[in-house]
């Protein structure tokens, strides 16, 4: 569990007075510290994100999630300015997957379809012909015919989840998200031990030993609209813990418990997405940068697998 100061009202108000005089519009990813959850005007996960930021009539988009997320809203809005708050914000996945290694990987394999997680770079995806979330992976390979080949990328074990519930043969990219590798099976006996009753839900990026004893799996919005509905009055959640603060705010007489790393450690908060503070937030308002900028050639061959992930699961 993390643990944040409370922020300053002035500040807070500094934000929104920002906000309006930019015309600008946050975005949150679940896993923001819960400080910038509390002052976005929308909350939610890859997809849903992805799909705000292609239609709101915002001049800005302040993206406070990692730099993968901010390249596909400018992908997806080229005439707006995508602001992310720290420009360091990247994510183990995207990048341990070069664009030279990834065309080595497609030559490898010839005739196949190349479904990307979004998870990744604007590079890998102009190279895909197909993105998809972790809320829609199973859709998104079940849309393709039987005896295609497919190969996907970047994260195994959402690879080897969605092979689970589809039947499908994939060809795995060998990458991992280093937050969801990182859960103790030792801790998670132990919470099981400790609240006999309590649903243990996770999220496809968890390893599959994990996943095998997992009540519900699915992304973090399906996660937290589960736990809403479950009758289960409690949750062991092994996803990143800024999940937990919307969790308890739209149950808050459910109890949730996070699941920590290894050793105890508290390695189960994403370094990339911890980056964004709400100072940086409030710093990229006033000085409107960094921004996200992209050659206009790869931004609409990334957009090409985009839309069509976006029409497919409309
Ligand atoms: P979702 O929000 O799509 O579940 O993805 C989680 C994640 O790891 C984002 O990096
Ligand atoms: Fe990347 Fe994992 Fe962090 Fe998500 S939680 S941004 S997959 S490193």
């Amino acid at each position: 569990m993390f643990v944040s100061s409370a922020p300053c009202s002035n500040q807070i108000q500094r934000i929104a007075a920002l906000k309006d005089q930019r015309k600008a519009v946050i975005l949150a990813h679940y896993y923001q510290e819960e400080e910038i959850q509390d002052v976005a005007d929308f909350i939610g996960d890859s997809l849903e994100l992805s799909r705000k930021a292609a239609a709101t009539d915002a001049e800005v988009i302040v993206f406070c999630g990692v730099h993968f997320m901010a390249e596909t809203a400018k992908i997806l809005s080229p005439n707006k300015t995508v602001l992310l708050p720290d420009l360091n914000a990247g994510c183990s996945l995207a990048d341990a997957c070069s664009p030279d290694e990834f065309a080595q990987f497609r030559a490898d394999h010839p005739g196949h379809v190349v479904i990307s997680y979004i998870n990744c770079s604007a590079a890998i995806k102009a190279q895909s012909d197909l993105i998809c979330t972790s809320s829609n992976a199973v859709a998104m390979v079940k849309s393709i015919p039987e005896e295609q080949g497919i190969l996907f990328a970047p994260d195994q074990n959402l690879g080897n989840w969605v092979q689970k519930q589809t039947g499908r043969k994939l060809v795995l990219w060998p990458g991992s998200c280093i937050v969801h590798e990182t859960f103790s099976e030792a801790a998670v006996f132990k919470l099981k031990a400790a609240h006999p009753k309590a649903e243990l839900i996770a999220h496809p990026e968890c390893q599959s030993h994990l996943l095998d004893l997992a009540d519900f799996i699915g992304s973090t919005s399906k996660l937290l609209s589960h736990s809403k509905t479950s009758t289960a009055s409690s949750f062991i959640v092994l996803t990143e813990p800024g999940i937990l603060h919307q969790m308890r705010k739209a149950a808050p007489h459910k109890e949730f418990y996070g699941v920590p790393g290894l050793d105890g450690c508290s390695c189960n908060a994403c370094p990339y997405m911890r980056l964004n503070t709400l100072d940086k937030l409030e710093n990229c308002l006033k000085t409107m940068a960094p921004a996200i900028n992209l050659e206009e050639v790869l931004r609409l061959r990334a957009l090409a697998p985009i839309k069509k992930m976006l029409e497919l699961s409309n």
